[in-house]
């Protein structure tokens, strides 16, 4: 069987399935899409399709969302700086705020490339780029992120360094980190981590892992993105410069100093 990722070809026409044409299109997730399609508002060539695996033909079909056709729409690239008390979600039961909130007046469909907790803050990329948030997630290509973060007790050498060189979750061992200690107060460490993976709660579970807890985290960078003077709650449009950097993996040397100097950036 074929897997519904893969561009099927017969006469050498692409053919997709229709939730993946309209998550494309980026109107929606594949999971709103399949909602769309199962509840009758979609059609192609005119009949309603409530199958989300049919075969669409890109170059022959028409296919519609409430009797509105669906073209493929430009992909747009959002560096958002996410507050505290704001959820990656679409929608929250709860009714709490999302960082859709944030970016009402963006009338494109986008979503965020990972996750940021609730109570985490800093920078999130949004996009309808599936295929560049596949690659910055995947860890298997090592893209930086850089954290600042404010530990509930004071942090001693050692375990600093238990975390530059890794550490045992209940997921398995995380990969060498960069620590640097910024300052201390009486009782309280604040540092900077850069990892390259993007686990659940991977941060908090790392000092959590050391003996303390995390009382402030914030995201200040992704591969070669920074925060910079963003105001906090608000976004930008990222510079094809900066898009062409994300998608070349201009971060490398970076990454390759995280795994051959990680002992050497100490304190
Ligand atoms: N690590 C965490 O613990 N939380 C985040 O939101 C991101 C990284």
């Amino acid at each position: 069987m074929k897997s519904k990722d893969q561009k099927k070809k017969t006469g050498e026409r692409p053919l997709k399935t229709l939730d993946r044409v309209l998550s494309k299109a980026g109107l929606g997730s594949r999971t709103q899409a399949r909602s769309w399609i199962g509840s009758g508002r979609v059609k192609v060539n005119g009949r309603v399709i409530q199958n989300p695996d049919h075969w669409v033909d890109l170059e022959r079909d028409y296919v519609y969302l409430d009797d509105r056709p669906v073209r493929r729409q430009k992909k747009i690239y959002l560096l958002l700086y996410k507050p505290k008390g704001y959820l990656t979600t679409f929608k929250d039961p709860e009714g709490r705020p999302t960082v859709y909130d944030l970016i009402r007046d963006v009338d494109q469909w986008v979503f965020p490339v990972g996750r940021l907790d609730l109570n985490t803050s800093g920078l999130l990329i949004l996009t309808n780029d599936t295929q560049l948030a596949e690659y910055l997630t995947n860890p298997e290509h090592n893209v930086p992120k850089t954290y600042l973060v404010k530990s509930a007790t004071r942090l001693n050498d050692e375990q600093l360094d238990q975390l530059r060189r890794g550490v045992n979750l209940s997921d398995g061992p995380t990969r060498p980190a960069i620590v640097t200690r910024l300052r201390d107060s009486a009782n309280k460490t604040f540092f900077e981590i850069t990892i390259t993976e993007g686990r659940n709660r991977q941060v908090r579970r790392m000092v959590e892992a050391v003996g303390s807890t995390v009382s402030k985290l914030v995201r200040t960078s992704i591969g070669n993105l920074r925060i910079g003077d963003l105001q906090i709650g608000s976004y930008r449009v990222l510079t094809r410069q900066e898009v062409a950097a994300l998608r070349a993996g201009q971060f490398t040397n970076l990454t390759t100093n995280l795994f051959t100097n990680r002992l050497t950036t100490k304190n």
